[in-house]
C-alpha cells in the first residue's frame, strides 16, 4: 500500500525546482503543486509547473500564487534558470492552465481538509506566509514545513550571507520561521554537498525517454552557469534535497536550532542566523536543521526517478 508521505510542493521552476517535481512524483504522495514567484516570474515558473506536469503525466492540480514578495521588488535568477526557467527547455506548451490563481486558497483549503500533510516549498516563501497569515493554524494541521532555503554558518548564494529563496523575500521566511510550524531547514550547508555534473550527465543521456532529454538538457545548462560563472566542475542540486529530507530523512542528519531571518541589515538582509550555541544559547529551537545528507544515496534516488519517469 503507498504509504508515501503526501505532500505539497510550492516552487519556482527553476532548473533544480524540476528535478524536485521528478523526485516528488517518484518518491512522495504528490497532493499538488503551488507555484510562487522567484527564479523567473509568476507566469513562468506557473507555465513551467504545468510543462512538468504534462511531461511527467501527472494528474495534480497546479495553483498559481503570489507574483513577488511581500516587501520591495520581484529579485530573479534568469542568469542561472535562464529566461524561461528551464533554459531554453523545448517543452509544449501546457495542455491546460492553473487549476486556479490562488495558491493560498489552496494551501490553507487543503491542510484543513487533510491534516498531516507536508508542505515543501523551494522558491521564495511568499505563498507560505501568506497561507499562515491568512489562517495561523495551519501551522499545527501539516506534518511539516521543509523548506529549501537559507544556510548555516551565515552562507550565501545571492550575496554573501544570503541564500536566494530566503534573500526574495526575507519578510515572508521570517513569517514562516516564527510561526511555530514543524519546520525543516535544508539550507546551502546541506544541497552543497550534492553535486552533480558530468557523470549525472551521461546518466541522463542515457535514460530513452522524453523524460531523460529533458533532464539532460537542463543538467547541460546547469553545468554552462557553474562552469562559466563559478568556474566548477560540478554544481549543487538543490531542491530535491527538501523532497528527500521528507521522503528518505534516514540519508540526512538534522539539529534543533533556533533560526531567525534577519530583515533590515545593510549587508546582511536575507540571511538566516542559526544560533549554534548549544547549552549557551538563550533561544528556544524552532526548526530542525539539516547538516550531513548521504550525498551518493541522495543522488542515486534523483537517478533512479528520472529513469522511472
Ligand atoms: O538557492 C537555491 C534556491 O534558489 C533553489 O530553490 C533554486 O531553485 C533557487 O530558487
Ligand atoms: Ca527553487
Amino acid at each position: 500500500m503507498n504509504n508515501r508521505p503526501r505532500i505539497i510542493l510550492d516552487c519556482d521552476p527553476g532548473v533544480d525546482d524540476a528535478f524536485a517535481v521528478v523526485a516528488a512524483a517518484r518518491w512522495a504522495d504528490l497532493v499538488g503543486i503551488t507555484t510562487v514567484a522567484g527564479n523567473v516570474s509568476l507566469a513562468c515558473t506557473t507555465n513551467n509547473a504545468l510543462r512538468l506536469r504534462d511531461l511527467l503525466g501527472l494528474e495534480v492540480p497546479v495553483h498559481a500564487g503570489a507574483e513577488g514578495p511581500l516587501k520591495g521588488t520581484p529579485v530573479f535568477a534568469d542568469h542561472v534558470h535562464g529566461v524561461d526557467g528551464l533554459g531554453g527547455l523545448d517543452l509544449p506548451e501546457p495542455t491546460s492552465g492553473p487549476d486556479s490563481e490562488n495558491a493560498i486558497e489552496y494551501l490553507v483549503e487543503t491542510t484543513r481538509a487533510e491534516e498531516g500533510l507536508h508542505l515543501v516549498p523551494i522558491g521564495p516563501l511568499t505563498n507560505i506566509a501568506l497561507a499562515l497569515k491568512a489562517d495561523p493554524s495551519l501551522a499545527h494541521r501539516v506534518a511539516s514545513i521543509t523548506l529549501m532555503g537559507g544556510s548555516t554558518q551565515g552562507l550565501g548564494n545571492v550575496t554573501a550571507g544570503a541564500e536566494f529563496n530566503i534573500y526574495a523575500d526575507p519578510e515572508a521566511a521570517e513569517i514562516v520561521f516564527q510561526s511555530d510550524s514543524p519546520l525543516t531547514m535544508i539550507g546551502l550547508n546541506l544541497t552543497h554537498q550534492v553535486q552533480v555534473g558530468a557523470p549525472e550527465i551521461s546518466f541522463c543521456q542515457a535514460v530513452d525517454s522524453p523524460v531523460g532529454a529533458a533532464m539532460t538538457h537542463l543538467l547541460e545548462f546547469y553545468a554552462d552557469f557553474y562552469r562559466n560563472h563559478l568556474q566548477a566542475e560540478t554544481g549543487a542540486m538543490h531542491d530535491p534535497c527538501a523532497v528527500l529530507a521528507v521522503t528518505h530523512p534516514e540519508l540526512f542528519t538534522f539539529s534543533p536550532r533556533a533560526v531567525s531571518v534577519e530583515t533590515t541589515g545593510t549587508h546582511t538582509r536575507g540571511m538566516t542566523v542559526v544560533d549554534e550555541r548549544g547549552n549557551g544559547s538563550d533561544q528556544t529551537p524552532n526548526c530542525a536543521v539539516a547538516y550531513q545528507g548521504e550525498a551518493a544515496a541522495i543522488i542515486d534516488l534523483i537517478k533512479q526517478a528520472i529513469a522511472e519517469s
